[in-house]
C-alpha cells in the first residue's frame, strides 16, 4: 500500500528535483529523464549528478542511487521520474530507469505524470510503455496538417515543410507518423523518384525533440523501410548535412551507404551527403 499521507509533503520537492535532474542530462536533443529518490529520513537524491557528456541516459536512476548510497542511506521510500520540457500528458519511465528502480524495490512508490497530473503509483503498477505504432497519413485534415507543419518547423526550422507541401506529399508520395500511445513522436515523408522509380527519396525524417535518444529514430526508420518494401520499393535515398552527426550515424548504421557529397545541394552553403540504402544488399 502507498502511504500517501507520509509521502505527500515530499512529493512536490521530489518532482522538482527529478525535473531539475532531467535538465542536467547533457546529450543534445535527447529525451532527458531525471530521477529523484526519497530516503527514509526525508533526504532527496537525484540523478544524473552533473553534466557528464559521456554519461548514458540510463544512468539517471543509478546516479541518484549511487549518491544516496554514498551518503549512507539504506532505505529508499519513493522515487519521482521526470522528463525535461516534455509536453506529453503521460510520461512512461524508460525500461532502464524501471529496471534500476525495481532493483531497489519492485513495489517502490513512484511519482509519475499521468494524463497531465502527477500521481503516485507502485512501480509494479506502471502501465507498460506502448509499442511504436506507424501510420500512413492519407488526406490529412487541416488540423493534422497544421500539427505536422509545426513539428516539421520544430525539427528543421525554415527548411520545414508547410501544410501545402505536406498535403502534396501525402497525396503523391507517402507521409508516415509514428505514435507512442496518443503521442505523435516522429514523422517522415517520401517521394518515388522519377529517374529511378525503384527508389524513394526521403524528403524529411525526424523524431520530436523530447523523444530523441531513446531508440525511436532507429525503430521508426526500420518501420518506414518495412512499409516501403511492402510497396515494392527497392531502397531509399536521402541527403544529410555534414554536421548532422546523429542522423549520419543513424543512417550509416541502418543500411545506408555514402554515395556522394554535393556542395551547395540545397543552395549556397547547404552542402549535403547523399546516402542510399539498397534493400537487396541486406545480409
Ligand atoms: C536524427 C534523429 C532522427 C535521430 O532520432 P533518435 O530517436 O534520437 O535516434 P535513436 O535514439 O533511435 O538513435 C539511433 C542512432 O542515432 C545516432 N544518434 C542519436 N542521437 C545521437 C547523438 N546525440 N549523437 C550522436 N549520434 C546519435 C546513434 O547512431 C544512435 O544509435 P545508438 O543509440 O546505437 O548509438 C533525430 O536526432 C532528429 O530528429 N533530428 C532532427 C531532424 C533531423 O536532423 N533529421 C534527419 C534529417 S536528414
Amino acid at each position: 500500500m502507498i502511504d500517501e499521507g507520509r509521502l505527500s509533503p515530499q512529493m512536490g520537492r521530489l518532482i522538482d528535483e527529478a525535473k531539475a535532474a532531467a535538465l542536467r542530462v547533457n546529450r543534445a536533443g535527447a529525451r532527458a529523464e531525471g530521477v529523484a529518490l526519497l530516503a527514509g529520513d526525508g533526504a532527496v537524491f537525484s540523478g544524473p549528478a552533473g553534466a557528464d557528456p559521456d554519461s548514458p541516459l540510463s544512468s539517471a536512476a543509478d546516479a541518484a542511487l549511487a549518491s544516496a548510497r554514498d551518503a549512507g542511506v539504506t532505505e529508499i521510500v519513493a522515487a519521482a521520474v521526470a522528463v525535461a520540457d516534455d509536453p506529453a500528458e503521460t510520461i512512461y519511465p524508460s525500461a532502464e530507469i524501471r529496471g534500476c528502480l525495481a532493483g531497489i524495490d519492485p513495489d517502490l512508490p513512484v511519482v509519475v505524470k499521468k494524463q497531465g497530473r502527477w500521481v503516485l503509483l507502485l512501480l509494479s503498477q506502471l502501465p507498460p510503455r506502448p509499442e511504436l505504432k506507424i501510420v500512413r497519413v492519407v488526406r490529412p485534415d487541416p488540423r493534422l496538417l497544421a500539427v505536422l507543419e509545426a513539428y516539421d518547423l520544430q525539427a528543421f526550422g525554415r527548411a520545414g515543410l508547410r501544410t501545402y507541401d505536406l498535403a502534396v506529399l501525402a497525396e503523391a508520395g507517402a507521409v508516415f507518423a509514428a505514435y507512442l500511445g496518443d503521442d505523435m513522436v516522429a514523422g517522415c515523408q517520401l517521394l518515388r523518384m522519377l529517374e529511378e522509380p525503384g527508389f524513394s527519396y526521403v524528403v524529411g525524417f525526424y523524431v520530436r525533440p523530447q523523444w530523441r535518444g531513446k531508440g525511436l529514430g532507429r525503430a521508426f526508420l526500420l518501420a518506414v523501410a518495412d512499409e516501403m518494401r511492402k510497396l515494392d520499393v527497392e531502397g531509399l535515398l536521402l541527403t544529410v548535412a555534414p554536421d548532422n552527426k546523429p542522423a549520419l550515424s543513424l543512417y550509416r548504421s541502418t543500411g545506408f551507404t555514402d554515395e556522394a557529397f554535393v556542395p551547395d545541394f540545397y543552395g549556397e552553403g547547404e552542402d549535403r551527403h547523399i546516402l542510399r540504402w539498397r534493400f537487396d544488399l541486406e545480409p
